[in-house]
């Protein structure tokens, strides 16, 4: 069976590697390796979700959900050093390359989804979601961590137009978390998504 980066502990034989995060405000080295998303290269998406997606309304505990090797939460917790950012992943030599990159900044944990305190909010949640785990697995990953935005909480996500992200944004705002969509680049569509509990403003 072929491997996904999503496998929990890849069998791939390690490569390491590095790669290159270089944004208009951040130039950062990160450590990759085989057997992790995108570990040749930052992928487009990431890229563009990083140039893009702003901070959200309100301060707050901040998430890269799915973070690979890092670059999400890394350009978050460069960006605010202030704010304890969550890197969150299943795939544990992705997790070891997050906690690698993140060791000089004193901002970042790094976890399995289980480790993350039931009660922590988070002001922003960020992420190249993993699509092509399927359909059913990426809504239960939005179902597990949405619920968990703080009032006034965001999530910016990033998705091909080619792998469903208008459909994928339509099923977000049909669940209760309004979403909309706030670049189109390249085809990547990055997603505004808000709080459910948020009432919208009154029109009297
Ligand atoms: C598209 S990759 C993005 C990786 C990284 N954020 C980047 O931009 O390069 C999606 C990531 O989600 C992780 N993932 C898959 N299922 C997950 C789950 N249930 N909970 C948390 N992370 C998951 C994968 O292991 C993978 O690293």
């Amino acid at each position: 069976m072929q491997e996904h980066y999503f496998s929990p502990a890849p069998s791939t034989p390690s490569r390491p590697d590095s790669v290159r995060l270089h944004l208009p405000d951040l130039d950062l080295t990160l450590a990759t390796d085989a057997g992790v998303f995108s570990g040749g290269r930052v992928d487009r998406g990431t890229r563009i979700l990083l140039e893009h997606a702003p901070m959200p309304p309100r301060r707050g505990p901040l998430l890269d959900l799915g973070c690979g090797y890092g670059p999400i939460a890394l350009a978050l917790a460069t960006r605010r050093r202030r704010l304890p950012v969550w890197a969150v992943d299943v795939n544990d030599r992705a997790l070891a390359l997050t906690r690698e990159n993140a060791a000089d900044l004193g901002n970042v944990t790094v976890a399995r989804p289980e480790e993350v305190p039931d009660d922590l909010e988070f002001a922003g949640i960020y992420s190249n979601p993993p699509i092509r785990s399927g359909k059913a697995a990426l809504h239960a990953l939005m179902q597990r961590w949405l619920p968990r935005l703080a009032p006034e909480g965001r999530a910016y996500l990033v998705v091909h137009k080619h792998l469903g992200s208008d459909s994928f944004a339509d099923w977000l705002s049909a669940s209760g978390w309004p979403t909309t969509r706030l670049v189109s680049v390249q085809g990547y569509r990055v997603l505004e998504v808000s709080c459910s509990s948020e009432v919208p403003p009154s029109s009297g």
